[in-house]
């Protein structure tokens, strides 16, 4: 996120220099090679124009810091996975360090910018830390969440909904405040650009995930019963969705949402109200997760069920490994689960993806014997008896499935998991077709 976000200031303002410090020295050799550590659609064009200019990278953290006005830190905060709040709370250390970093090495006033989707209040822990200086330095602390998405990274920044920015309602809080409204305002239209307190904006983000995450859960657990009724849920997805109040983005059902942000935060949200004793919220926003957990879970067993019970030593395709289209990332990809499932179903896995083989190899390191990992989808369903569909890569809706089903042992099964493709049609081809929430096409 600190990539990109940086990299469009930089593209934008060319009247400020941008320094992107990092701790991993690989990935800042990536960003300073034509080989980038993540793939977005369009941000090699915008690199290019910028780096050398006023865009550099560096692993020079300290120097960096004594540099800057502003500071932006976009450090990770992944799920604890030890002590108190195991699988739930935020992981601050990488932040507290960062924290701990700017206190020691500034030797100027510098407005610090909560990038990172942190828990409510966590700002005030930031300006205690930064107020323990010996030297007195004068620190502003402000909140401003980013909401891009991966895969539409570059357009959601250049084209934001809304800018938020959380400050204290100091006169000092204020004024760091209009300094970042200025940056943004390069680009941004002013109404777009929206202020609040800082404990508002940073319980915005979370709230933001937690509402687009229960949407898709929310879809999905009408495509279980659409499954059982032969309702279609893309009939009832657009139905409901024509409600203006409703809205029809977010509602494709699909294997699940997957991600780096929306479980980790949802959780961090669900640890926040245990935490002040508000168990019913809680439970509420638990189990948008557990439903998609549920969905999961269900994609696999509606594929034994389908291919009679059994998966041992048959071969199949997924389509996809990514954990959405138009990304390499496979971080709490869906297909990480389906793939470890259908492993330990003794299945053999063939895994195409454009983009992310490297990551599933990774992800699935030790436990790959029976996996191959083939980026041409013509080569990779070869041979198989079945192909699951798992990212909705536009690339699979234009394949030539006739010739895919004529390599493919029969019969010949096709799960999507994205409802991208044309059921209809590839039912008429021969295959056994099991979209999501809507009735099976099979000739068995
Ligand atoms: N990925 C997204 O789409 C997205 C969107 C909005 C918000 N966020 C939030 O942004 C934050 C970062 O997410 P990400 O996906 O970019 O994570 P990431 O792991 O890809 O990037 C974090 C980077 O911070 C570096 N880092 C860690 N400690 C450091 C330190 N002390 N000094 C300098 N660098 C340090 C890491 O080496 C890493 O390169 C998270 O809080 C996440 O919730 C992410």
């Amino acid at each position: 996120m600190g990539g990109p976000t940086m990299v469009m200031i930089a593209y934008k303002c060319p009247q400020y220099k941008v320094t992107v410090v990092d701790i991993d020295p690989t990935r800042i050799a990536q960003w300073n090679s034509d080989d980038l550590p993540i793939y977005e659609p369009g941000l090699d064009e915008i690199v290019k124009t910028t780096r050398g200019r006023n865009l550099f990278f560096s692993t020079e953290i300290e120097q960096g810091v004594k540099d800057s006005e502003v500071i932006f830190v976009s450090v990770n905060t992944p799920t604890k996975t030890f002590g108190a709040g195991a699988g739930m709370a935020a992981d601050l250390q990488y932040w507290e360090k960062t924290a701990r970093q700017i206190c020691q090495c500034a030797e100027s006033p510098k407005i610090i910018i909560e990038k990172s989707t942190l828990p409510v209040r966590t700002a005030l822990a930031m300006e205690r830390i930064l107020t323990s200086n010996e030297d007195g330095i004068h620190f502003d602390v402000l909140s401003n969440p980013e909401f891009l998405a991966e895969g539409t990274a570059i357009r959601d920044l250049e084209n934001p909904d809304r800018v938020l920015i959380g400050s204290r309602l100091t006169e000092s809080g204020l004024r760091a405040r209009d300094e970042l409204v200025e940056i943004y305002a390069n680009w941004v239209p002013r109404e777009r650009i929206i202020t609040s307190d800082t404990w508002s904006s940073e319980l915005s983000k979370l709230a933001a995930n937690a509402f687009l995450a229960q949407r898709i859960s929310s879809i999905n657990s009408i495509s279980a019963l659409c499954e059982k009724t032969d309702a279609d849920i893309s009939a009832v997805a657009k139905a409901v969705g024509m409600d203006s109040r409703v809205g029809s983005e977010f509602l494709n059902a699909s294997v699940g949402f997957g991600g780096s942000c929306f479980k980790k935060d949802i959780l961090n949200l669900v640890y926040l109200c245990r935490n002040y004793g508000l168990n019913e919220v809680a439970d509420y926003w638990e189990s948008v997760v557990q439903v998609n957990e549920y969905q999961k879970r269900r994609f696999v067993l509606n594929m034994m069920t389908a291919m009679f019970n059994t998966l041992v030593g048959k071969r199949i395709c997924l389509f996809g490994f990514a954990f959405k289209a138009n990304t390499g990332d496979t971080r709490d990809s869906p297909a990480i689960f389906i793939a470890k499932r259908l492993i330990e179903e003794r299945a053999e896995l063939v895994i195409t993806d454009p983009k992310a083989l490297d990551n599933a190899r990774i992800d699935l390191n030790g436990i790959d014997s029976n996996v191959s990992y083939i980026e041409d989808p013509y080569k990779a369903a070869s041979g198989c008896h079945a192909i699951a569909v798992v990212t909705e890569w536009e690339l699979y809706r234009d394949l030539d499935f006739e010739k895919i089903y004529r390599s493919m042992i029969k019969p010949a099964f096709i799960f999507d998991g994205r409802n991208i493709l044309d059921h209809k049609r590839l039912f008429e081809i021969g295959f056994n077709v099991f979209p999501i929430g809507k009735p099976a096409l099979t000739h068995l």
